[in-house]
């Protein structure tokens, strides 16, 4: 049986997407990366991003789920999504072990509840089973993530300078790489 939330907690649940079930959360997966851009966050975009844009954006990633090459986990808070993560499967046949984290994502009115870790230690499970051992990602460096990683175990291999674009467009951020062994 499971335990009642927590008074005065919603309780949040992870579960891992089909396709169908990600097309249904299309917009809420969207909002999550409309609202990260907003933030500031490093995730690819430039700000303004249109919910459109995330939408399509999203979309191209259904579609790589729908192939077997993406793993996609959503955080439900009351129903709704407030938190994504996703695992891309590397393709290469030297590779077989590997996979990279993308897009974790927060709502900011999500934060520091826990959520980003259990995306993590999900999405860890997930990759074991199928097998992808080595986990690497990239994340802007000083950035909220990067405390998220080093407090999950995660290594830290070293620093790109100017590797991407501020949201607002200011300038040039390094980015630094990571890695995980879930063996
Ligand atoms: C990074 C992110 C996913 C963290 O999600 P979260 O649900 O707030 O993280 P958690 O609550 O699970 O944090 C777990 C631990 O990570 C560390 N941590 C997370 N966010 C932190 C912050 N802003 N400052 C300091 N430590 C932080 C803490 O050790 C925290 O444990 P604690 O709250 O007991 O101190 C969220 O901030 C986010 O969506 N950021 C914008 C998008 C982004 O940059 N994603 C990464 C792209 S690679």
């Amino acid at each position: 049986m499971r335990e009642p939330a927590a008074e005065g907690r919603t309780e949040v649940v992870i579960r891992r997407l089909d396709a169908i079930s990600a097309r249904r959360h299309l917009d809420e997966l969207a909002e999550l990366l409309v609202d990260a851009v907003e933030g500031g966050a490093s995730v690819s975009f430039v700000a303004p991003l249109a919910h459109y844009e995330a939408r399509d954006w999203f979309a191209g990633v259904l579609h790589e789920m729908e192939l077997g090459r993406r793993v996609v986990l959503a955080a439900f808070m009351g129903g709704r999504v407030v938190g994504c993560a996703q695992l891309v499967l590397a393709w290469q046949p030297n590779a077989a072990h590997r996979a990279e984290v993308q897009k974790m994502l927060v709502h900011r009115s999500a934060r520091r509840r826990g959520i980003g870790a259990r995306l993590m230690r999900r999405l860890e499970v997930e990759a074991r089973a199928l097998g992808r051992t080595l986990l690497i990602l990239d994340t802007e460096t000083g950035s909220d993530a990067e405390h998220l990683y080093s407090h999950l175990g995660w290594t830290r291999v070293g620093v790109i300078p100017d590797y991407a674009m501020r949201p607002d467009g200011s300038g040039l951020r390094p980015t630094s790489l990571w890695y995980r062994s879930v063996e």
